[in-house]
C-alpha cells in the first residue's frame, strides 16, 4: 500500500520549534521513523513537508489520483484552510488527520479542525509516535 505522509507549515522546524509543545525530534527524525516503520510493515511510504498551501493542495490531488492513503498533519491550515479540506475531500483512500500536540488542551482556536469530519480517523497528542501508529493502522486495515 502506498502512503503519503504530508506535513504542513512550520513542521520543518520540529526539534527547534517550541520543544516543550512539539518535543525534541526533528523533521529528519520524523522522516526516518516513518521510513523505518514503513519498511518494517511493507508499506511504500513517502514523507514530505511544505510551508506552501498550493504545494500541499497539489500533493493531495496527486494522492487522490493515485488512490494513496494519506497521513496529514496540516499544521495551522487544519484550523482554517478550506482549500486543503477541499483537496483532502477528493481522496479515495483513507485519510488520517494527525497532530503531534494535543490540540484539545491548547488555545481555543486550535479546538476546531476543518479536516476532522472528512478524516477516516484522527490521532492527536501522542508526539511523533503518532505517525508510527498511523502507519501501523494503515498496514493492518483493508482498503
Ligand atoms: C499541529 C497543531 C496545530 O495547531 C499547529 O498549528 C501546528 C502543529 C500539531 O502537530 O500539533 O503547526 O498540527
Amino acid at each position: 500500500r502506498r502512503v503519503l505522509v504530508l506535513n504542513g507549515p512550520n513542521l520543518g522546524r520540529l526539534g527547534t520549534r517550541e520543544p516543550s509543545v512539539y518535543g525534541s525530534a526533528t523533521h529528519d527524525d520524523l522522516v526516518r521513523l516513518c521510513l523505518d516503520t514503513g519498511a518494517e510493515l511493507g508499506l511504500d511510504v513517502d514523507v514530505r513537508q511544505t510551508d506552501h498551501e498550493g504545494e500541499m493542495v497539489g500533493w493531495l490531488h496527486a494522492a487522490a489520483d493515485e488512490g494513496a492513503a494519506v497521513v496529514l498533519n496540516a499544521g495551522a491550515w487544519t484550523h482554517y484552510s478550506i482549500a486543503v479540506r477541499d483537496a483532502a475531500a477528493q481522496l479515495s483512500g483513507p485519510l488520517i488527520e494527525l497532530h503531534i500536540s494535543n490540540v484539545h488542551r491548547r488555545e481555543e482556536f486550535r479546538q476546531h479542525s476543518v479536516l476532522s469530519d472528512i478524516a477516516t480517523g484522527v490521532i492527536v497528542g501522542l508526539g511523533v509516535d503518532g505517525y508510527a501508529l498511523a502507519l501501523r493502522w494503515l498496514a493492518t486495515t483493508p482498503r
